[in-house]
């Protein structure tokens, strides 16, 4: 029908398998906590596209707006053949990217990586047959595991767009960016999106929105568990916590027992016990400040070639070559 192919490096047991793995060690710590990636079944990531509607939710739209600004210089300085899209998901900035990359640069393929089939599938076919003549190969992995799996066959650019780096604590940060300087050759090059250290008035409330769709988000973990795992926690009962750690310069969120609870997990075996008012850690979104991401990037072998923010210096795009 289409150009468009998918690789399949990812199935449904090696999804299963990783949450059984992230769930016991996460429950059995002290404090507790939940990796944010499970947040994303199908209800999930619904939850998550609300959330970029929400208006104190100013990432998503900030970053496009920021996007659709630049992306003639970055198509410029890029010169991009393969541009690889580290969870892509529904693609929807792609466009943007592609559009710019196609009619002001030599881009011959166009490569999206996701966890969910789902979501690539549908994508990958409707960004086909909207690029006719360019290549387009799906490639479900998880880029946190590996970053083999993702084809050259051309001077590439891996964007890593919406802020999602700020899921990652410094040290899986460095894992990671080292992980794409292996993969890159000496002059290719990472897009990266970041959140920008900004006024806790205006970030706080992004992650505790007054609608309360962030907070059914966060609870929706719990949902995920119930339905693979067969847990019984009451999801109710636990309290939607979002804070700035200053210190850290990351929000955290948490969600918080009401009341005393035993929790059992039925495929793990597991049993756990929740205290009145103790706090479960689901995500944390760390923001930067611009020479914090240069030196991050120089610390894995990339050098900065440009950063363009937003008017308001609340979010930034990152072009760096590896070196
Ligand atoms: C999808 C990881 C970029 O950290 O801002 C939104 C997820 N969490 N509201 C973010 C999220 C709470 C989001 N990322």
């Amino acid at each position: 029908m289409t150009q468009a192919t998918l690789e399949i490096h990812l199935t449904d047991e090696d999804l299963t398998a990783a949450l059984r793995e992230d769930v016991r060690a996460g429950l059995t710590a002290e404090p507790k906590t939940l990796p944010p990636k499970w947040f994303y079944d199908a209800r999930g990531s619904e939850l998550f596209e609300k959330i970029t509607e929400l208006p104190e939710y100013y990432p998503t739209r900030t970053e496009r707006a920021l996007l659709e600004r630049v992306v003639g210089e970055i198509a410029q300085v890029a010169q991009a053949e393969v541009l690889v899209e580290l969870g892509a998901g529904s693609a929807a900035k792609t466009r943007l990217l592609l559009q710019a990359l196609t009619s002001g640069g030599p881009l011959k393929t166009y490569v999206p990586q996701d966890v969910s089939v789902a979501a690539l599938s549908a994508s990958a076919e409707e960004v086909a047959s909207e690029f006719p003549g360019l290549g387009v190969h799906g490639v479900v992995s998880d880029f946190t595991a590996t970053l083999d799996n993702l084809p050259g066959g051309g001077r590439r650019m891996i964007a890593f767009l919406g802020g999602t780096i700020g899921n990652l604590v410094p040290q899986e940060r460095a894992a990671f960016l080292g992980g794409i300087r292996d993969v890159l050759e000496p002059g290719e090059q990472l897009l990266l999106g970041a959140g920008l250290v900004i006024d806790p008035a205006v970030l706080v409330p992004a992650y505790d929105d007054a609608a309360g769709v962030t907070a059914e988000f966060n609870r929706n973990v719990l949902h995920v568990l119930n339905a693979r795992l067969n847990a019984n926690f009451d999801p109710e009962k636990f309290a939607h916590v979002a804070l700035w750690d200053a210190e850290n310069e990351w929000i955290e969120m948490r969600l918080e027992a009401a009341e005393a609870m035993t929790v059992t997990i039925a495929e793990l075996d597991l049993t756990v016990e929740f205290a009145a008012g103790e706090q479960l850690r689901t995500e944390i979104s760390a923001k930067f400040r611009r020479e914090g991401l240069e030196s991050e990037l120089a610390a894995a072998g990339f050098a900065t070639e440009r950063v363009w923010t937003d008017p308001d210096d609340r979010f930034a795009l990152v072009l760096a070559e590896r070196r």
